[in-house]
């Protein structure tokens, strides 16, 4: 680091530099040397060859060589915002997490995204969006990266680079770019049954949100919260938005996609450049933590089922407003680094086989994506709660750490050893017990039916949005070349529902095949519809 002071022409100098605007009266080089020209290359005369010898130019065009850093693999487009988050206090008899204790006020950065198309692609597609809150609170970062669709296609994390692949263009021409309507999609998630339920939800009027600010988010895991007493309680999170959930119809998510590609991005950031802060308010579903894992039959583990909000309301626990937008994108949109791993003492994870393989994923993905494990260090990701750890040296390595002894206890820099337990606010796992059973790969039985749930949905459904969702899956398989994949994504609508079945059928000029399962005996859920969600609780 330089000397931290201001130069007299008010450039920042040495340690100002992470936060350097473009101001100051001349140009320097990356190392400080006054510039007179950044214009001309050297050369042997102005009409003479340019010299290797110019080192400005060298570390220019080096640098700007190396700007783009690669796209998220999935989520690459998106937009976010700093807020804050108050807490009501509401779980404190449910999780001893500081943050959610009363009236406490944590500092969070959200952002939105949609999950296949590019970087560059448009905002209003067909798609799910991503959710994602970093929580930046006193005992380090909790990160909720969910989805603005309570279920997820795929219960394993074992097929997420299947499904993404299928969901992606396809690979010969890259075509589409972030639509769903194409053969590789639909033969994806037509094998592959458990898909249905998410699949039903993108094809309703939630896959074409209005704004972000209009968006339920939600965490689709169980997750397990802990108290102070060690007391355990089950819960799925979920985001309220108090301006109610709303969307698109089809044409004018078409039309919006050519006239205004960043409709989404424009929005959200305009929104809160006129003071109009997006709201939500954060609640939780509770189910008793039982060694079944299940509520009213319901399999918790299983990430394609909801709980429906008849059997366990929502209890808002906490308001999110956001009110700050970001000023350098590529500082805070791109480089933040959300991660399920990413938890505060209080908050638990369960076995859901999907969340597994995310503990993995995100932490993986990010040593590619942001150059090195260091990625804690830059600047929207790092922690506001006293970091200290034994990680060392690496890519990108900003810290100057001291002492000769990473490691503890030691007995030559006099570091603290190691002091764990209930008092003192260490994150310890919940000593769960581990099912006895012999190693397999397999699914529980539980995990097996999956039209029950999206039947339920269909049926919650309100006349205009059954019509909606008729129209999405006509579109879609309509864009299909291969007969047989909208054939059996016929089967799969006949398994859900005759009526679904039949119109959309009559759309495609095909016939409507039988049910090959009994149609399950489901209630309507009220809350799943969207006509008239309101929200806020004030
Ligand atoms: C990124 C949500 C499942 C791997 C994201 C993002 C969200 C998200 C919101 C974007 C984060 C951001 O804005 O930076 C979810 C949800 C899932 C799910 C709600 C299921 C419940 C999975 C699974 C895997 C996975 C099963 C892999 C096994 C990734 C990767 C990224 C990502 C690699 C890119 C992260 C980065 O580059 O920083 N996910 N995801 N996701 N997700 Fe997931």
């Amino acid at each position: 680091t330089g000397p931290d002071t201001v130069s007299p022409t008010g450039q920042p100098t040495g340690a100002d530099q992470s936060t350097m605007a473009q101001a100051g009266s001349y140009l320097t080089t990356a190392q400080g040397a006054r510039l007179y020209d950044t214009d001309h290359s050297l050369k042997a005369g102005p009409r003479g060859p340019v010299l290797l010898q110019d080192h400005h130019l060298r570390e220019k065009i080096m640098h700007f060589d190396h700007e783009r850093i690669p796209e998220r693999v999935v989520h690459a487009r998106g937009a976010a915002a700093h807020g804050i988050f108050t807490s009501y206090g509401t779980a404190a008899s449910v999780t001893k997490a500081a943050f959610l204790a009363k009236d406490v006020e944590t500092p969070v950065f959200v952002r939105f995204s949609t999950v296949l198309g590019s970087r560059g692609s448009a905002d209003t597609v067909r798609d799910t969006r991503g959710f994602a809150t970093k929580f930046y609170t006193g005992e380090g970062v909790f990160d909720l990266v969910g989805n603005n669709i309570p279920v997820f296609f795929i219960q394993d994390a074992i097929k997420f680079p299947d499904v993404i692949h299928a969901g992606k263009p396809h690979p010969d021409r890259e075509i589409p770019q972030a639509q769903s309507a194409h053969d590789t999609f639909w033969d994806f998630v037509t094998l592959h049954t458990e898909a249905t339920h998410h699949t039903i939800w993108n094809m309703s009027d939630r896959g074409i949100a209005r704004s972000f600010r209009m968006m339920e988010g939600f965490g689709i895991h169980t997750f397990r919260l802990v108290n102070d007493k060690g007391n355990t309680t089950l819960v799925k999170w979920h985001w309220k938005p108090k301006l109610g959930v709303h969307s698109l119809v089809w044409e004018e998510a078409q039309i919006i996609n050519g006239v205004d590609p960043d409709f989404h991005r424009r929005d959200l950031a305009d929104a809160i450049e006129a003071g109009a802060y997006p709201e939500w308010e954060l609640g939780i579903q509770t189910f008793p933590d039982t060694p079944e894992q299940t509520f009213e039959g319901i399999d918790l583990l299983d990430p394609t089922n909801i709980v429906p909000e008849e059997l366990a309301p929502v209890q808002p626990i906490g308001r999110l407003v956001l009110n700050r937008n970001p000023e350098n994108f590529f500082a805070e949109t791109e480089q933040v680094a959300f991660h399920p791993g990413h938890l505060v003492s209080g908050i638990d994870i369960t076995d859901d086989p999907l969340l597994a393989g995310r503990l993995f994923s995100y932490l993986d993905t990010q040593i590619t994506r942001l150059g090195g494990p260091n990625f804690g260090q830059i600047p929207i990701n790092r922690t506001h709660a006293p970091v200290n750890d034994m990680l060392r040296d690496s890519f990108h390595q900003s810290a100057v750490h001291t002492g000769v002894a990473p490691y503890r206890p030691n007995s030559l820099d006099g570091g603290c050893p190691f002091t764990a337990g209930a008092d003192t606010g260490a994150y310890i796992e919940t000593p769960v017990r581990v099912p006895e059973a012999k190693k397999v790969r397999d699914a529980p039985e539980s995990f097996k039916d999956h039209f029950s749930q999206p039947r339920r949905f269909y049926l919650s459904m309100s006349p205009v949005e059954r019509e909606h969702i008729i129209g999405a899956y006509t579109f879609e398989l309509g864009k299909c070349w291969e007969q047989a994949i909208k054939e059996r994504g016929l089967q799969v609508l006949a398994n859900i529902d005759p009526e679904l079945c039949a119109e959309v059928a009559a759309g495609l000029g095909l016939p409507a095949p039988k049910a090959t399962v009994p149609l399950a005996d489901v209630e309507p859920s009220p809350a799943l519809s969207q006509l008239g969600r309101t929200w806020p609780t004030d």
